[in-house]
């Protein structure tokens, strides 16, 4: 298998705006910062941490189902951070674990 890498992420941040705070100091909740990983082609990663860690907030941002706070998402080559997705939704997607949840129980 040819080791060419297929997804990039580069030091990703999402941050989320908490209540508190003043107009000069907002809240953040920091749910990814600087991660930083690469997914060969062919290859499958896991993502292990406590509840809370970021998991599925870092799927969620390199789907850009959240605009990135910094950080890089690299798509076989192509810099996908600030891009229309469009044509990239056939190619990444999330794919529910839970079987009651995403297949029709008929
Ligand atoms: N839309 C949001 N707005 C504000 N905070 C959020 C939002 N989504 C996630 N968070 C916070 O970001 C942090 C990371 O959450 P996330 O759901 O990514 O964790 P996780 O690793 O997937 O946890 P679990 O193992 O329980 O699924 C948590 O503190 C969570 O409360
Ligand atoms: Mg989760």
């Amino acid at each position: 298998m040819e080791n060419k890498k297929l997804l990039e992420v580069e030091h990703l941040k999402q941050y989320f705006p908490v209540q508190g705070g003043g107009y000069l100091n907002k809240k953040f909740v920091k749910a990814v910062d600087d991660v930083s990983f690469y997914v060969n082609k062919g290859e499958t990663l896991g993502l292990v941490g406590e509840s809370g860690c970021g998991k599925t907030t870092t799927g969620r941002t390199l789907l850009r189902l959240h605009e990135p706070t910094g950080g890089k998402i690299i798509y076989d080559g192509t810099d996908i951070t600030h891009v229309n997705m469009l044509p990239y939704r056939r190619k990444m997607q999330i794919v529910f674990q839970d079987p009651y949840a995403s297949l029709d129980p008929v």
